[in-house]
């Protein structure tokens, strides 16, 4: 439990079948409130259902803090804003991990550490040869991620600390080699190895960009986006993936486990997939020709159930603060690289005739940080369906702080919601002949 949280002196009263139930108040420390329902169904016999988990709490957290109607996002007390504009990724991955802002000397231990650890088992390299050239990356990080931990018995088998700090350093550095990894792969490339003399994000750019053949010059201004693009991705509280990687975590599963399955959960298109479905809905509107005007009134129309990708957010209802830093990052990188691209026109044309008809205004529909992010990766030459991928790098260490917060608290509680059956009463079984 997070000592920061309060139970309050005031209680909720339920009255099921005549019978009146008080339901303790607890307080997070921003003022937040949640009626416990623990003993809910030991008191009355009924759970509460809530599809989607739309009011349901599944923890306490001093992770991330998440105000949607004002716009706010903050990791461990700072603004997203801050941190987007000061920071580098390696430090905002102490932070989310270790709770504070890093010392010099811890910084300089937690970036070596990541550097040390960046190269794959040469036998865990040949993997890559078993993939189909057309394979997802999604799908050979989520397995590659999986596949680390054979490499690593003794995580399985020990859960120290010192075992978990260097779990925790191994997955933030590898998956940047096998995403890398995986993206050379699909274009036929030989792989680049780390170089350690790079920083983290420009070490990443080499891997992916470089060829033997000839120099690959590091733009720092580049380096820079990509920091912020991944600071931005780091975390966001209980979101799906990170609901799945605690939910693994929950039943006993090794770390590699539950991240390997929290990339799973990123994958969906409602997800972190949005950013690859947001230029595959603008490639779409640019080859059709209908135009984005027709596109929208489609939208409004539901017809066969199509989204305007990249807008709307369960928890933001006003502005996403992410989109408000990327959107001016996205004018940036496109000034500086040149680029012109139709489908820039058309997310430049939807986005300022979604934000005035009341379809959007209405349920408050506005930009989600994909709706910018895919269309900077297209403009760093990163391929689309490495976009999610990105996203992923992003998140780890949000995921291995929301890991590593659930294992310390010592509370060792399985994740098993209950549900309400809808199925057939008891049937007798009848032998094949009779069917
Ligand atoms: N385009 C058109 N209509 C939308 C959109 C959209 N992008 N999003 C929601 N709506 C409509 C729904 O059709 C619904 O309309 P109705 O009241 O007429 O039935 C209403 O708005 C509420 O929608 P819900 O699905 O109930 O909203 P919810 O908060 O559950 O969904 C979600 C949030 C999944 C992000 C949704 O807005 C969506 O599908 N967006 C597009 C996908 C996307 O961009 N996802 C990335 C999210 S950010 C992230 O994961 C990092």
């Amino acid at each position: 439990m997070n000592v920061n949280s309060t139970v309050t002196n005031q209680v909720a009263s339920l009255e099921v079948d005549g019978k009146k139930i008080h339901l303790p108040i607890i307080e997070g420390t921003e003022k937040e409130r949640a009626m416990d329902i623990s003993e809910l169904r030991k008191e009355t016999g009924v759970i509460t259902l809530d599809s989607g988990f739309v009011n349901t709490g599944s923890c306490q957290s001093a992770i991330t803090f998440i105000d949607g109607e004002k716009g706010i996002l903050r990791y461990r007390g700072y603004n997203i804003e801050e941190l987007a504009e000061k920071s580098t990724f390696v430090e905002v991955s102490y932070l989310l991990i270790y709770g504070k802002l890093p010392n010099k000397k811890e910084l300089e231990a937690f970036s070596t550490g990541l550097t040390r650890h960046s190269l794959l088992h040469e036998d865990l390299s040949h993997f890559f040869a078993g993939f189909p050239s057309k394979a997802h990356p999604m799908a050979i990080l989520s397995a590659m991620t999986t596949c680390l931990s054979t490499f690593y018995p003794e995580s399985i088998e020990s859960n120290c600390d010192d075992q978990v700090n260097l779990d925790i350093i191994r997955i933030l550095s590898k998956l940047r080699t096998i995403a890398a990894f995986s993206y050379k792969k699909s274009i036929g490339q030989p792989l680049i190895y780390p170089e350690n003399s790079l920083s983290y994000c420009a070490n990443f750019l080499n891997m992916m960009f470089a060829v033997p053949s000839e120099p690959y010059e590091i733009d720092p201004e580049i380096v820079k986006i990509v920091n912020q693009l991944l600071i931005l991705h780091a975390d966001h509280e209980q979101n799906c993936s990170t609901s799945t990687v605690r939910t693994v975590q929950s039943s006993g599963a090794s770390v590699y486990a539950a991240i390997s399955a929290g990339i799973a959960a990123l994958w969906g298109p409602l997800h972190g997939g949005a950013n690859q479905a947001v230029l595959e809905m603008l490639e779409e509107i640019h080859q059709s020709g209908r135009g984005y005007k027709q596109f929208l009134e489609d939208v409004k129309n539901k017809k066969e159930g199509i989204r305007l990708m990249g807008f709307g957010h369960r928890v933001y209802k006003n502005f996403d603060p992410r989109a408000q830093i990327l959107k001016k990052s996205c004018e940036t990188v496109l000034s500086k690289l040149g680029v012109s691209d139709p489908l820039l026109d058309i997310a430049k044309g939807l986005e300022e005739e979604a934000l005035k008809d009341t379809y959007f205004v209405d349920r408050k529909l506005y930009p989600n940080v994909d709706f910018y992010s895919g269309i900077i990766y297209k403009a760093l030459g990163i391929p689309v369906d490495m976009f999610t991928v990105m996203f992923s790098l992003g998140r780890v260490p949000g995921w291995l702080a929301h890991w590593k917060e659930q294992r310390d608290s010592g509370v060792k509680k399985i994740f098993r919601p209950r549900q309400v059956y809808t199925g057939p009463n008891e049937l007798q079984y009848q032998s094949i002949e009779s069917r």
